[in-house]
């Protein structure tokens, strides 16, 4: 098997580490403040009366507040994982869009429905993985490979995307590079390393992989799950692919957001230890509310916090933030017309290769699903 597993160092990120955390704090700091129960009414009642005055409709993703998923629900939207977020607002007949996610999900929005307004509650809310892929440096990475396909994660700006063959979100990257692998591709993949190295592993498809990391998944504890696991030995292990190879190696499932609420809905576990950004628990309860769900550990014996997963991106999203795209149109998503034409082919490339291929899509949904017995 001829694997190419050499990290492009030369094009690693170490602006990451200096922006990403300057952003990390900015992204904490904005975090909208908890609001009194009863503003909180008066808020989502006004939201709901606008998203219909305004023909818009709300995509929220199962990180976010769980407010703003129950508000999504009850008003038509929708709550749900990368792909379906996209594929959601582009099927969608509403004139306004507002996706509460982070950046790359409104600029995907976007880039497959022009006509549609896109807002975003705020414009900050990023992502480690898409501040860690500069587009001018992946241009750099891919003129240096240029006999390869370029797969990028959704996880990146419009710009990276409009530099690629493929965009793969986490639900369908392992049948996309499966099928590229039988066609012969050489692959270059970029930004996770986590799940690139996992989809390597999984296809056995020559990749090279750019070197970024999901500061939420990267912080989890082999470890420390280890321990967890012993004090639950009938507990299933669900974890995303965007953690560090030894805690997938511990997984019973290894899946996207919507492939671990499947495993917790119709898993015949009772307990699920869950390695996951922990917003997930709030859609996980509503629909599995008797199976006792434990968030896997981010931090050894002495730390204070030894469960606290969440994306501080995703935590910029509030209720107040959705009523200004509302009420005074903020949070406007824009996508310079080339660069949207470019990205484009890639994403489209990923929405008919689903569409056509649910087979390959639930082959190899199974092939995450490492332990059956435990299901
Ligand atoms: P999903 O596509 O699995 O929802 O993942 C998106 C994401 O950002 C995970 O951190
Ligand atoms: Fe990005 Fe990680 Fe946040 Fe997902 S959880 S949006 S990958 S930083």
């Amino acid at each position: 098997m001829n694997l190419t597993t050499s990290l492009p160092i030369s094009f690693d990120y170490p602006q990451q580490n200096a922006t990403g955390t300057t952003c990390i704090a900015q992204a904490w700091a904005k975090t909208p403040y908890p609001m009194a129960e009863k503003e909180k009414s008066v808020v989502i009642k006004r939201i709901k009366q606008l998203l219909i005055e305004k023909d818009a409709t709300l995509v929220a993703h199962y990180y976010v507040d769980g407010d703003i998923q129950d508000l999504a629900m009850e008003t038509g939207g929708y709550v749900a994982d990368s792909l379906e977020m996209a594929r959601f607002g582009k099927n969608h007949s509403a004139q306004n869009l507002i996706v509460a996610g982070v950046r790359f999900m409104g600029e995907t929005a976007k880039i497959l429905s022009p006509e549609k307004r896109v807002f975003m509650p705020d414009l900050d809310a990023t992502c480690s993985l898409d501040l860690g892929c500069d587009a001018a440096d992946f241009a750099s990475f891919r003129a240096a490979y240029p006999d390869r396909v370029v797969v990028v994660y959704a996880n990146t700006s419009a710009a990276v995307k409009a530099q690629a063959d493929w965009m793969v979100t986490s639900s369908c990257a392992l049948a996309i590079v499966h099928q590229l692998k039988l066609e012969g591709k050489k692959i270059l993949w970029a930004p996770d390393r986590h799940l690139g190295r996992y989809i390597q592993e999984q296809t056995g498809a020559d990749m090279l992989l750019w070197n970024g990391a999901c500061i939420v998944h990267d912080e989890f504890k082999a470890v420390e799950l280890q321990l967890l696991k012993a004090e639950h030995p009938h507990a299933m292990v669900l974890v995303h692919p965007e953690s560090p190879q030894a805690v997938v190696d511990l997984a019973d499932v290894v899946g996207s957001t919507s492939a671990m609420i499947k495993a917790v809905v119709e898993g015949s576990a009772t307990e699920f230890i869950v390695a996951t950004d922990n917003g997930i628990l709030h859609r996980m309860r509503q629909l599995a509310p008797h199976k006792i769900l434990i968030e896997a550990p981010t931090a050894g014996n002495s730390a204070t916090c030894k469960s606290c997963a969440h994306c501080p991106w995703m935590a910029m999203n509030g209720l107040q933030g959705i009523l200004g795209c509302l009420e005074n149109s903020s949070g406007e998503i824009l996508v310079p017309e080339p660069t949207r034409l470019k990205a484009l082919s890639c994403i489209e490339r990923m929405l008919d290769f689903t569409k056509n291929h649910p087979d390959l899509l639930a082959k190899a949904q199974h092939g995450f699903v490492k332990n059956i017995g435990a299901a």
